[in-house]
């Protein structure tokens, strides 16, 4: 079947689903704001990078510019409904992580709140962002330095995280469905043995 190309968010359906974050700022006074994103991910390893794509008008990208700052908080599936707070459109300055009924937690090196119901924290400064004329890309891309990252003790087990307690959620075409990462294929599969030595 002929995927159609032409379709609004055609990504959405093509390259889905993909691993749902709430990303936490402040704005130049101090108040929080939270907002799901799924177009992120990590593109270097040495210095840690990370990218999103998010649309200009959002209050997440005016917060990052203004203040610099973000946290990447990785959305279990008991923390959907709350997501889907967050997604309502709020005026400015009001902060979702509380209308949502969600923890602030202090981050450890960013000013910006980090969500406790989260898997993990993946603390961020603002780098770059890289903006597009309309007729090239509807949304900018945002770099981040990562200068702190950390997993819930809550989601961890003999040191690692526990895939299957974390439920991980992932965003599938806009908001016609969800999904969540159940079962963990472990380093004993054939698959992942034939690797072993390779790059
Ligand atoms: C699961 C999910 C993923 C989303 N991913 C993105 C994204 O990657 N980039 C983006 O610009 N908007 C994305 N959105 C839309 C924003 O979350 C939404 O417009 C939100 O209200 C923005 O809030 P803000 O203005 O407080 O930043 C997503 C929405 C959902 C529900």
């Amino acid at each position: 079947m002929k995927l159609e190309l032409a379709r609004r968010h055609w990504y959405d359906y093509m390259m889905a689903p993909r691993l749902a974050y709430l990303i936490s700022t402040i704005d130049k006074e101090g108040r929080p704001n939270a907002a799901p994103y799924s177009s992120v991910m990590p593109f270097s390893g040495e210095p840690p990078r990370v990218v999103f794509a998010s649309r200009t008008d959002r209050h997440t990208l005016l917060n990052v510019k203004e203040t610099g700052e973000f946290v990447l908080n990785l959305v279990p599936e008991e923390v959907l409904r709350q997501l889907m707070v967050c997604y309502k459109y709020f005026p400015r300055g009001v902060n979702e992580i509380k209308e949502a009924g969600l923890t602030e937690r202090k981050s450890k090196v960013v000013k910006p709140p980090s969500i406790e119901e989260c898997v993990l924290w993946i603390e961020c400064k603002y780098l770059l962002e890289v903006g597009f004329a309309p007729e090239i890309a509807d949304h900018n891309l945002v770099i981040g330095e990562v200068v702190h990252a950390e997993c819930n003790e809550g989601f961890l087990k003999d040191g690692d995280l526990d895939i299957i307690r974390a439920n991980l959620l992932l965003h599938g075409e806009g908001l016609r469905w969800f999904t969540v990462a159940k079962r963990a294929l472990g380093n004993d599969t054939a698959v992942l043995e034939e690797k072993k030595g390779g790059k």
